[in-house]
């Protein structure tokens, strides 16, 4: 407990949110298309995902692909739908493998039909939740997430509490993340888990993502260990 000094909460955040943006720039320095910084991006996923359940995480979200990057070039959307085709075929087995759960929150009926269809096999071919749970937030919008929970409250037919509100969210039984990391050197959320950051802890990297490394994470988590985390209360 003491190493990280954390005194108030644990010192590895239990749920961790990942925002991995700096792709087409870090393809862009080496003069590469864009697709080879998204082929770079999920080989150092794979990477971090392993060490941050080896650290400890229990649940870790990663905003693959929002609803308003899929208004992006059809060459830059085909080279992401070609990497998530090969992720979801095979490249699952190993962290499945730890005992690590696959969930897919975002709306996959907007991915093509084959694409959707190898997420939700994929899926399937997850782990029991014993070594955690990977999220994959893919054609995510946080504003659409909580208008399509508003429109099944409705449909409901009953007015609910936030706890039941939550039940209706694409992220029903998780926990709220502790830690939300964005990569890239941009300062804001893009319609990322909106509800659910209210009091989620924030870390900015100006590293690129492919070169975001697993001592990186190493040191969001130490900054995350140093924060006093109150909820609005006082201590
Ligand atoms: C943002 O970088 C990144 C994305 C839009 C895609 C991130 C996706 C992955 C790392 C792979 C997901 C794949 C699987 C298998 C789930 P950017 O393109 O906006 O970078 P830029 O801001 O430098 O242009």
């Amino acid at each position: 407990m003491a190493a990280y000094g954390g005194e108030t909460h644990e010192r590895i955040p239990a749920h961790v949110a990942i925002i991995m943006d700096g792709n087409g720039r870090w393809a862009k320095k080496r003069l590469l298309p864009r697709s080879a910084g998204h082929r770079a991006g999920v080989k150092r996923m794979v990477k971090l995902a392993e060490h941050a359940f080896d650290s400890g995480v229990k649940v870790l979200t990663l905003y693959a692909l929002s609803v308003e990057n899929l208004h992006r070039p059809q060459e830059e959307l085909q080279g992401l739908f070609s990497l998530i085709r090969e992720y979801f075929s095979g490249d699952t087995e190993k962290i499945a493998a730890r005992g690590v759960a696959l969930r897919v929150i975002g709306e996959i009926g907007l991915l093509p039909e084959d694409v959707a269809r190898l997420i939700e096999e994929g899926i399937k071919k997850g782990g029991d939740g014993s070594g955690g749970t990977l999220v994959f937030a893919i054609a995510y919008g946080a504003r659409q997430e909580i208008v399509r929970a508003v429109n099944r409250a409705v449909a409901a037919g009953k007015e609910v509490t936030e706890a039941q509100f939550c039940e209706f969210l694409d992220t029903a039984g998780l926990p709220d993340p502790d830690l939300l990391i964005r990569t890239g050197r941009e300062r804001r959320l893009s319609n990322f888990l909106l509800f659910q950051s209210a009091y989620t802890e924030f870390y900015f990297s100006d590293k690129l993502f492919p070169d975001f490394s697993n001592r990186d994470l190493d040191a969001a988590f130490a900054s995350y260990a140093a924060r006093e985390r109150r909820f609005g209360r006082i201590k």
